[in-house]
């Protein structure tokens, strides 16, 4: 036997029991004749203890071993006299006996301890020594508990997991998408999918009505924080179902993974919001409720004073940051600078000072009288001490400024807690979005979202009105998961594809295979999916999801570690029919 105890479990109550342990060497201490080693493994660390006087021999040996050097060592559980308190383990250590040396390491690139001295990219590069630090060990750990807690609680529901293929066909809508060529098929191409959205709705066709998959889905865009290439979605299918039905099922899911997960107890439902209400209030379909500071519009209160960027704007809006008037010129011009970043947008930052003796010091009180600004703060149900903070310009850009401002100035007055869940469901999405460089709509959603009932009459009259049965999960400023109720009929799935610019030929090229399949008694069905990456790194309070995934991607896209993507030899380039053509990369 390699081992009788991990280096994680041994306490007081073991002292005097003799125990063979096997792991990592992390570190170790010479000290006079005594030689300390700490011993790691998958659950802790062990110190064990190496004395010249008791064993020369031993202690010699003892004294050769190098970082990350792996061993096995047989000893006495004795109670430490120097005790750590900080580390489970930390008021025993291991009288070794015997020491056999099972493997050696070349010196490990970087220290292989939590407070490590390994850049992003080393640490990437070498991501398997990465994975021995116990901090990015833990994460990948909770990963693993919050998928079990997701099947437990699936299966209860009576959720089967049902496996879809990941070489699929090609279906240009969404993101761009991942191609596998074909060597059986010269010239035809795989997509690996972007999601199983198709295959679940095909196995609601087959009667499996309540269908689930922790799956890898795949999508060709760029890179953020929370985006991976290839990420982990748990994706989820129910037939005879309502909005109402999913919105409860998912809900208790979320719920279930709070309660087992982070001995967090929602017993109050999710608060709902409406996608107009998240836009108009917090300028994003994805609001951070942990805090207030909504979105108060003033245009009409500004007209006719002569202040132009006001006048010829057709949007005006602000926040009332509570207890910021005391803030400084330079703390002021620092917010107007963060505004003017191209990622933010906006062109200036008007400001309105709400002082304690009930008078206005703002940036326009040439344009406005003190009377005017008390008009101001009423409608911003500002006090004296608060700061109302204002943007101008075109609705939706300045919405978009105004929401990274409110995101900003939570995160100065520290009410953006990482230990603070603030869960949402957004709904009634809008079911197109128009696209102004290719002057079409574009299903916000995917094209089997359904309309909502009352809203179906203005499908063809006013597309860009109607909305959609279709919801987000939303967490902390977060979107943890979304879905809709589907379209089972295939007259509403045709009206939708005309709206969307497919002729006949090409929605039944695309999606033929799933509109037949409606021709056999589709049920009523919907469903969504949950990023569990993000669901992941939100559990763990990181900031980004490539640090719960064992082997991610860097923002390029690249495993520095193995190095793909990566040429391929012509020979396979042969057998594929392809030819490169790199001249205009000057390849
Ligand atoms: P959607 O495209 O909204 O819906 O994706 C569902 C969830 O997957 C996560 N997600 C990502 N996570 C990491 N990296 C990415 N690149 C990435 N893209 C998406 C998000 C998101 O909420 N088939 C539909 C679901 C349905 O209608 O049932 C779908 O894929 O957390």
């Amino acid at each position: 036997m390699y081992r009788t105890k991990t280096c994680g479990e041994l306490r007081l109550s073991d002292v005097g029991q003799k125990v063979t342990l096997a792991g990592w060497v992390q570190r170790s201490r010479k000290m006079g004749g005594m030689t300390f080693v700490d011993l790691r493994d998958r659950y802790g660390i062990t110190q064990l203890v190496f004395n010249q006087e008791n064993n020369s021999g031993l202690w010699e040996k003892a004294n050769k071993l190098g970082r990350e050097y792996v061993i096995q060592v047989t000893g006495m559980v004795t109670e430490r006299s120097n005790k750590n308190q900080n580390i489970p383990t930390g008021e025993i250590e291991i009288e070794v006996s015997d020491l056999i040396q099972l493997n050696s390491s070349d010196i490990p690139p970087f220290t292989i301890e939590d407070e490590t001295d390994g850049g992003d990219d080393l640490r990437m590069q070498y991501r398997y020594l990465d994975l021995r630090r116990p901090s990015v060990r833990k994460n990948l750990e909770l990963r693993h508990k919050m998928a079990f807690e997701v099947r437990r609680y699936l299966d209860e529901q009576h959720f089967i997991e049902v496996e879809t293929p990941v070489l699929m066909k090609s279906t240009p809508e969404g993101a761009r998408d991942f191609i596998v060529p074909s060597r059986m098929n010269p010239g035809e191409f795989y997509a690996l999918p972007q999601s199983p959205q198709l295959f679940k709705q095909l196995l609601m066709v087959s009667g499996f009505d309540r269908y689930f998959q922790i799956v890898k889905c795949f999508r060709d865009e760029d890179l953020r924080a929370d985006r991976q290439p290839e990420f982990t979605q748990i994706d989820c299918e129910m037939s005879f179902v309502e909005q109402e039905d999913v919105l409860n099922m998912f809900e208790g899911m979320a719920k279930h993974l709070f309660r087992y997960i982070k001995n967090i107890d929602f017993t109050e439902p999710f608060p709902r919001m409406t996608w107009a209400d998240a836009m108009k209030y917090y300028g994003s379909d994805k609001p951070d409720i942990r805090f207030d500071m909504k979105f108060v519009e003033i245009k009409d209160l500004t007209v006719g004073h002569n202040f132009v960027v006001f006048d010829s704007t057709p949007y005006v809006a602000g926040i009332c940051a509570e207890g910021c008037a005391s803030y400084t010129r330079k703390q002021l011009d620092e917010l107007t600078e963060y505004v003017k970043r191209p990622q933010v947008g906006a062109k200036g930052l008007v400001y309105v000072r709400c002082e304690e003796n009930g008078m206005f010091k703002s940036s326009v009180d040439k344009f406005y009288s003190q009377d005017d600004l008390k008009v101001w703060a009423e409608r911003f149900g500002a006090k004296p001490g608060d700061l109302i903070l204002i943007l101008a310009g075109d609705k939706i850009k300045t919405q978009k400024a105004l929401c990274e401002l409110r995101l900003e100035m939570g995160n100065r007055l520290g009410l953006r807690d990482k230990n603070i869940f603030a869960p949402l469901w957004v709904i009634d999405f809008p079911l197109f979005e128009w696209d102004e460089e290719t002057q079409r709509f574009y299903a916000m959603h995917h094209p089997f979202t359904s309309p909502k009932p009352e809203d179906i009459g203005m499908l063809e009259s006013n597309p860009g009105e109607v909305r959609a049965n279709a919801y987000d999960m939303v967490i902390n400023g977060v979107e943890l998961g979304g879905g809709s109720i589907r379209i089972h009929d295939s007259v509403l799935q045709d009206r939708m594809f005309r709206v969307l610019g497919f002729t006949e030929e090409q929605a039944q090229y695309q999606f033929g295979f799933l509109m037949n399949a409606f021709k056999y008694g589709a049920p009523p069905h919907g469903g969504l999916a949950f990023g569990l990456d993000r669901f992941v790194s939100m559990f763990a309070g990181l900031d980004s999801i490539r640090d719960c995934i064992a082997f991610p991607k860097n923002n390029s896209g690249r495993d520095v570690m193995n190095g793909a993507p990566s040429i391929i030899d012509n020979k396979q380039l042969e057998e594929l029919h392809l030819k490169l053509d790199l001249k205009d990369l000057g390849k």
